[in-house]
This record gives C-alpha cells, sequence and structure tokens, in this order.
C-alpha cells in the first residue's frame, strides 16, 4: 500500500500534470523472444500511466489488459531463413563461423523478408491503408532491427517515430549509430581504447569504420528503400527519413556495458527498457525453487539456440553435466516443453519472464549465451554469469561481463563436464563473483531517470512537442570525405604548395637577376 503510494508520488512530480492520456502505436515485427521482453514492459508501463496502446507484434503479450489493442501476425522463421541464406546446408556452428561482414548482409537480407512478411499480412495491411485522418495515433514506437522502412509510416502521417535499438547482433547497433552519428567513424576503437595508436591502426580503423558504413548502406537500406517503395508508395529513402523523421532513438544499453562514444541528443541510453519490477512466480515453479536447499541454476541459451536443435553431443554433455549437479535446474527453451533424457533436478519452462525466476534469492548462476539483454538481466539481478557464447558479439559481450567481474566464459573447446563444473563451482562459492556484481549492477542502475522511466519520459516530450525536431541532429547526410575535412586538407595542401611554389618562384627570380647582374658589371668591366 505503502509502496503504491510512494510510486504515484514519484509519477505525480516526474510528469506532474503533463502526462495525458495519448494513442500509442507500437510495432514490433521481430519473433525474437529479447524482443518481446522490451514489447512486454514497454505495453505495461504506458498502460499505467493512462495510455491507449495498439500494439502489431508476431507474438502475443500473454495477458490481456485495459486498454491495449493486441494484433498478432503470424511468425516469420528468422533463424532459419538466416542459416538457409547464410549457409545452405549448414548449422548454428557453420553460421557463427561466418564472417562479420557476410552475416551482415545475410542478415539485412532476411531481415527485408521478415519485414515484407510481416507488412504483407492483412491487419498490417489496413493498418497502412489507413488515410491520416483516421490514423489518430500521438506517437509511434518500432523496433528498429533491419526494419527501417517502418519510418515511412511516421512519416506518412506526420506523426513523431521512435525507434528502439535493443539487440547488437551483428554489430546493428554500431552501424545504426554510424549512420546517424556522422562522427561515429573515428580512428579510435572505442571498444578496444588504446592511447597511444599508431598511424597505420588509426588508418585502419577509420577504412573499416568507412568500408562498413558503406556495407551497411548498400546491402542493408537499398533492402528497406525496396520495402518503402512497395509498401508506402513513396520514393523517400532511408537515410532521408532518419535524417528528417525519426525523431528519436532509445539504445537499450548503458555503461558500464556500452563504451562512452559520441552521442546526439536525440540518442538517449536507456539500457535495461525490458527490466521491470520482479512478479510472483507461478505455484509450480515456485515450489521447484523452493524446495531446492542447494539452490538453482537457471539457463537460458538465446533465441538462436533452439532446445530441439542442440546438437547430440552438446546435448548429451549438457545432461551428464547438470545431472550430476546438487543445484536443481531450470531451463527455458521456446521451442519444446519436454527432451528425452532429462535429468531429474531439471525443469524445462517456456512461458515463465527470466527477469522474475533470476529474482528469486535462491538462484545462484545463470548459464547464457552472452545476450545483452540477458546479461543486463543477469546484472541487475544480481546473479553471476557463465557464457557459452556462439557467435562474436556474444564473445565480446561475455569477454566484457569477465572483465567485469561478473562472468566466466566457456568457448566450443573447453564445452566438456570438467570445464563445466569447475566454473559453475568458481561461481557459486567464490564471495567475489556477488561482491562485484553489485557494484556493477549499482552503476549500471545509477543515473538521474531510470531506463523505463527514461522511455517515459520521451514518449511524453513527443507527445507534447508533436515531432520533437528541436532536438533532431542536422548533421546526418554530410558526407564522410566532408565531415573528416580530407577537402580541407587537400585545399590547404593546395595553398602551401602554391606558397612554395611562390616562395621559389622569387628565390630563383632574385638569384637569377643577382647573377645578370654580377655579369653585366663583369661585362662592363672587361669591356
Ligand atoms: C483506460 O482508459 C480510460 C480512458 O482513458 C481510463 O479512464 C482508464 O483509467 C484506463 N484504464 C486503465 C487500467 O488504465
Ligand atoms: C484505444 O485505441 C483503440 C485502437 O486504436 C481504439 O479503438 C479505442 O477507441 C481507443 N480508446 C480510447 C479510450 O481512446
Ligand atoms: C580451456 O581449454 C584450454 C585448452 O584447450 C585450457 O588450457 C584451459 O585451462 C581450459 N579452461 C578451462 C576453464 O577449463
Amino acid at each position: 500500500m505503502k509502496g503504491a503510494g510512494l510510486l504515484w508520488l514519484l509519477l505525480f512530480l516526474l510528469c506532474g500534470n503533463r502526462c495525458r492520456s495519448s494513442q500509442i502505436l507500437l510495432i514490433f515485427p521481430h519473433a525474437s523472444e529479447s524482443h518481446f521482453a522490451v514489447m512486454r514492459t514497454l505495453v505495461n508501463e504506458l498502460v499505467d500511466r493512462q495510455h491507449n496502446v495498439t500494439v502489431y507484434g508476431s507474438h502475443g503479450l500473454g495477458e490481456r489488459l485495459e486498454n491495449v489493442t493486441e494484433i498478432v501476425s503470424s511468425e516469420f522463421a528468422y533463424w532459419t531463413k538466416l542459416q538457409q541464406h547464410a549457409v545452405p546446408g549448414g548449422n548454428l556452428e557453420d553460421l557463427s563461423r561466418l564472417a562479420d561482414s557476410k552475416l551482415r548482409s545475410s542478415l539485412a537480407h532476411v531481415g527485408a523478408q521478415a519485414l515484407d512478411h510481416f507488412l504483407t499480412q492483412s491487419p498490417m495491411q489496413t493498418l497502412l491503408q489507413l488515410p491520416t485522418e483516421q490514423f489518430n495515433f500521438d506517437v509511434i514506437i518500432v523496433d528498429l532491427f533491419y526494419t527501417e522502412a517502418l519510418l515511412a509510416l511516421g512519416q506518412k502521417h506526420n506523426k513523431p517515430i521512435i525507434g528502439i535499438i535493443s539487440t547488437d547482433f551483428g554489430s546493428y547497433m554500431d552501424a545504426v549509430q554510424e549512420s546517424l552519428v556522422p562522427s561515429a567513424c573515428s580512428p579510435i576503437d572505442f571498444e578496444q581504447y588504446a592511447a597511444d595508436i599508431g598511424f597505420t591502426t588509426r588508418l585502419g580503423n577509420i577504412r573499416e569504420c568507412i568500408a562498413r558504413r558503406k556495407r551497411f548502406h548498400k546491402d542493408h537500406y537499398t533492402a528497406q528503400d525496396q520495402l518503402i517503395r512497395k509498401h508506402f508508395k513513396t520514393t523517400k529513402t532511408v537515410v532521408e527519413l532518419q535524417a528528417h523523421h525519426l525523431s528519436l532513438l532509445l539504445l537499450n544499453n548503458h555503461v558500464p556495458l556500452l563504451t562512452p562514444r559520441p552521442l546526439l541528443q536525440q540518442i538517449v541510453p536507456a539500457g535495461g527498457l525490458h527490466i521491470r519490477g520482479p512478479r510472483e512466480l507461478p505455484w509450480n515453479i515456485k515450489r521447484f525453487v523452493e524446495e531446492s536447499r542447494p539452490g538453482i541454476i537457471y539457463m537460458q541459451l538465446g533465441n538462436e539456440q533452439l532446445c530441439g536443435q542442440l546438437p547430440k553431443q552438446k546435448l548429451q554433455t549438457l545432461f551428464e553435466f547438470l545431472g550430476a549437479r546438487k543445484e536443481r535446474v531450470i531451463w527455458t527453451c521456446h521451442d519444446v516443453k519436454q527432451l528425452k533424457g532429462l535429468p531429474k533436478n531439471v525443469m524445462i519452462q517456456h512461458a515463465v519472464p527470466q527477469i522474475d525466476i533470476l529474482a528469486h534469492p535462491r538462484v545462484r548462476a545463470f548459464i547464457m549465451n552472452g545476450d545483452l539483454l540477458s546479461l543486463q538481466e543477469g546484472i541487475v539481478r544480481h546473479v553471476p554469469m557463465l557464457g557459452l557464447p556462439i557467435f562474436q558479439n556474444e564473445r565480446r559481450n561475455m569477454q566484457l561481463a569477465v572483465n567485469l567481474g561478473v562472468a566466466l566464459q566457456l568457448d566450443s573447446t573447453n564445452f566438456t563436464n570438467a570445464a563445466l563444473n569447475w566454473a559453475l563451482d568458481e561461481l557459486t562459492t567464490q564471495q567475489k563473483y556477488q561482491l562485484t556484481i553489485r557494484e556493477v549492477s549499482s552503476e549500471f542502475r545509477d543515473r538521474p531517470l531510470g531506463a523505463v522511466a527514461s522511455a517515459m519520459f520521451w514518449v511524453n516530450y513527443m507527445v507534447r512537442h508533436k515531432s520533437g525536431a528541436a532536438i533532431r541532429t542536422r548533421g546526418i547526410d554530410i558526407a564522410s570525405n566532408q565531415l573528416h575535412l580530407f577537402d580541407l586538407f587537400i585545399f590547404y595542401f593546395g595553398v602551401a604548395v602554391v606558397f612554395c611554389a611562390v616562395l621559389l618562384g622569387g628565390y630563383f627570380a632574385v638569384v637569377y637577376a643577382l647573377q645578370r647582374k654580377q655579369n653585366n658589371a663583369k661585362f662592363s668591366k672587361l669591356s
């Protein structure tokens, strides 16, 4: 009761009488669990603040809420299609071994297919055909992950549109930031910062960044531009839409999981957007957890790794390892409810948000793949993590967590019973992980406005100021050669060359004149 009162007081202080009910449209085309976690929290929070919310997604909210209209489209088998496109006939391991640039190009291709599939379905078509008089939403929020074509909806009806970037798969977040912040292509590598880097490193960094930006435009924006022409009947391009119609970009990340770098006012780091207060566990899971005196290990291997498709060898090792532990194990699988040969101390569940499970004090370790959002959840809930990453970005996230002292990681060569046991014992028995994770968590959460409150502030800001044009960057379409002053350098080089030429010319003219004078003097002496 007291908590609720405080919450209302806080709400009142935060928005006074400026919070009013608005019509908010959310579009979440992606079929991946981590995107839904963000969507569910946002919908709940928006409704709590008296907004009327309409959600178009490819997955249900899983609960009925007042003032929420939910339209669920059929799912697109993203991971299967991605594997088919990138490594025909190959498996997840093959996909993970793909070069970064190849993976990004496949993501762009399959991402456009997924969005096309989403936009072609009849509920979405109805929305797209709405004339502006009937399109009575105040703000549009879209999940940006190879879905930039959706920005055309805001442009069509002249409504503010907020993008959420909630994943860094294939460095998508970096690439979008790079195309929004002209100065993001920097000779300094923000991920692996070193103070004294040489000329060749700087040259390499900037060349790599500019090349990546070019490829991103060529592979991804071209595909999205086609979708814009097909579904929105306009010749606007993604670059134009980002420059003139994207009102705000919410980044689902924050220091210390994010390296500080140049940001625009329009880009708001709101890491932990999906993390809400914990809720009571369903009775069966609660009993399973509370009956386990030695504690619980929670496992979730990521959106891309379906439990039913784990390689036999890996599954066998996991069963042997988990079956011999004294703790009980909760394993979240979204594709299967049962696996053959599952040890008795392991429970497969698929319906409870992991944020609630991780909140239980009995949970002692989290076995994960290195997904950025799961990592944030582990940190906020103070559960040390054991990472079994597959992809490059997951290894990068995991390495960051290891450096922060809140996790251990094993690569595929170390996927053995002994190594897994060693790592888990280390995490559950060494006090230092518990102590460090509390510090890291407090650093992650320590900001003027929490992630959700910050997102809510900016949604309301857009409602109040219609387009948010005041905070929009002006520099998006500056060409990189202009931005990095290449043309200025050439100009000054030219000036320097002309100056030197004039000096040299003057010198030679004087020498010549003197010589002539001397010669004349000699000549007159002789004659
Ligand atoms: C639903 O919206 C109506 C009208 O805006 C409002 O009066 C009511 O309190 C809302 N319900 C909830 C649960 O927020
Ligand atoms: C909420 O939104 C839905 C869908 O757009 C609409 O039908 C309904 O009338 C709205 N309710 C209120 C109270 O504005
Ligand atoms: C991982 O494997 C390498 C050799 O393959 C070994 O040197 C290292 O100690 C192993 N790490 C763990 C944690 O078992």
